[in-house]
């Protein structure tokens, strides 16, 4: 028997940015891509190309870059998002607008203060201006999870006329229990039939957004759209990797449907999303976490040694996690298995990239005796945070706070080139790190959150630091990223990459020069 195959649509760039300190930059955004196509998805969602200049670019740099999965860009059902969208995605081979309008009431009613009708004729107009750039459009209905069925129907019918060959039916808000979805895509599914796919797109609020995708696809739906790790808007969106395992293990009752995902990609997929966003997933997190394949008691240990499949659902093998390959290279490894190495965790560098990677790699391994590969996860994505006339930091000095006043001396090259030392006193030693920063640059931050966390293992661990910082209460707070083994060090590269990001994101804005006009 012939298998449906299962579009797998992942937003990870779009909706899984979404999730408070998930920003990530075009190159982080390029690498995620990459990997993403390496692990098979279908579509990969690069963004909202209308949402910032820094979105559009990133979208337009994913679409030169991805060759084998279709690269789509979000957008509302306005003229503007759906010109900004075509624009991204172009030099794409394979490429999709994805647009969307709210057809709940309470949306209707209250966010789009639009009646049905009003509705329907801008989904149409959208879909009709997005088939003039595309071939491939997909429409969403947004928060179809609490439309009137009737009303879907309806608007779906038009829209398919107008050209959408894929109709999404988000649940938006994760209301839905599983019998609900499966009960709603089977009425979609058999008023629909072959005239589009139906897909689904699940919200994790009651932690039902994978129960919710399997359900839907019990119930005709023939595309999911998930993240890594069920990064994502508030509770986040249904799992890729939970999904497409769910339907690998349980083969048994899926049996008509398949997926083109390579599973030994999920692994590194997930690590390199963590180790980007500095959002680790759950330690007990399914497929993914720390401890899914770890088993603490006696009689688990002894049932597994004795045949693994007395605890084991999967091998960790089937997911890219080989245990045994975690203790990776030493100072005496050359820049071929560093290179060879990084290609196995799903980077890509050009030689510039590898050849800095690579010297910091060597100072590492001089002072930290194994390196693991999370190590190396943190070293790469690190220096993609990196800015061209960024703020450097070249020295820091702190002074022994023990009962005195905690104070730090700071040496920062501008980006004019200028090197500039001062020193400050603080409230404790990081606050003095930070004000004596902010003389030095003329900025003024406010940190609104800090985590601090060990990157692998070992008491000569790396440090990796993640800082919030406001540079402006009217503009959004902006992440920084910084690693080393000194926790002090760690601290100030991050803050000081905040203000770079910072002032990347300013450089960025003050190009943007036609304001938006929506006529759609
Ligand atoms: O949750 C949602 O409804 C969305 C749509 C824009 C697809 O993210
Ligand atoms: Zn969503």
């Amino acid at each position: 028997m012939s298998k449906e195959q299962i579009i797998i649509f992942d937003t990870t760039l779009r909706d899984g940015e979404q999730s408070p300190g998930a920003s990530m930059n075009t190159k982080e955004k390029i690498q995620i891509a990459t990997q993403l196509e390496r692990l098979g998805v279908d579509v990969i969602e690069a963004g909202f190309a209308a949402a910032s200049p820094g979105d559009f670019d990133a979208i337009n740099k994913i679409a030169q870059v991805v060759k084998n999965s279709t690269v789509c860009s979000l957008a509302r059902a306005l003229e503007r998002d759906i010109t900004e969208a075509a624009k991204a995605i172009e030099p794409a081979p394979r490429k999709r607008i994805h647009t969307f309008i709210a057809t709940s009431p309470i949306h209707m009613e209250y966010k789009l203060k639009m009646t049905p009708e009003q509705v329907i004729k801008k989904a149409v107009e959208a879909v009709t201006l997005a088939k003039s750039f595309v071939a491939d459009v997909e429409f969403s209905c947004e928060d179809a999870g609490r439309s009137d069925i009737g009303f879907l129907k309806e608007i779906s019918d038009a829209v398919i006329e107008a050209g959408a060959g894929t109709i999404n039916l988000p649940d938006t808000v994760g209301i839905r229990m599983p019998n609900e979805i499966k009960d709603m895509i089977s009425q979609m599914h058999a008023h629909i039939g072959k005239r589009a796919i139906i897909s689904v797109h699940n919200h994790n609020d009651l932690g039902l957004a994978v129960a919710n995708s399997l359900a839907a696809i019990e119930g005709g739906a023939r595309q999911v759209e998930c993240t890594i790790n069920g990064l994502g808007e508030r509770a986040g969106n249904a799992a890729l990797e939970e999904i497409v395992m769910a339907l690998k293990v349980r083969e048994d009752l899926f049996n008509n449907v398949e997926t083109k995902i390579n599973t030994k990609e999920i692994y590194p997929s997930s690590r390199m999303i963590a180790s980007i966003t500095g959002i680790e997933p759950q330690p007990n997190k399914a497929i993914v976490g720390r401890n899914a394949f770890a088993h603490e008691s006696g009689i688990h240990q002894d049932g597994v040694l004795k045949n693994k499949q007395t605890y084991e659902i999967f091998s960790p093998e089937e997911i890219g996690l080989n245990k045994d390959d975690t203790l990776v290279l030493g100072k005496h490894s050359g820049r071929a298995a560093f290179s060879d190495k990084l290609e196995k965790l799903g980077f890509k560098l050009n030689e510039d990239e590898l050849n800095a990677t690579f010297i910091r790699f060597k100072e590492l391994a001089d002072k930290k005796k194994d390196i693991y590969d999370d190590d190396l996860r943190a070293l790469v994505t690190s220096n993609m945070t990196s800015v061209e006339n960024a703020y450097e930091l070249i020295a820091l000095q702190l002074m022994d706070s023990t009962g005195g006043v905690p104070s730090a001396a700071v040496t920062i090259k501008t980006p004019e080139g200028e090197e500039i030392t001062d020193a400050g006193i603080g409230d404790g030693t990081i606050d003095a790190v930070f004000k004596t920063i902010d003389r030095i640059t003329g900025h003024s931050g406010r940190l609104m959150d800090y985590k601090v966390k060990s990157v692998s293992k070992g008491k000569d661990a790396l440090a990796s630091v993640t800082v919030q910082v406001s540079f402006n209460q009217d503009e959004p707070a902006v992440i920084g990223h910084g690693l080393s083994i000194d926790t002090m060090l760690s601290s100030a590269r991050a803050y000081l990459g905040a203000l770079n990001s910072y002032q990347s994101m300013k450089g960025m804005l003050k190009k943007l020069s036609s304001k938006p006009s929506e006529k759609i």
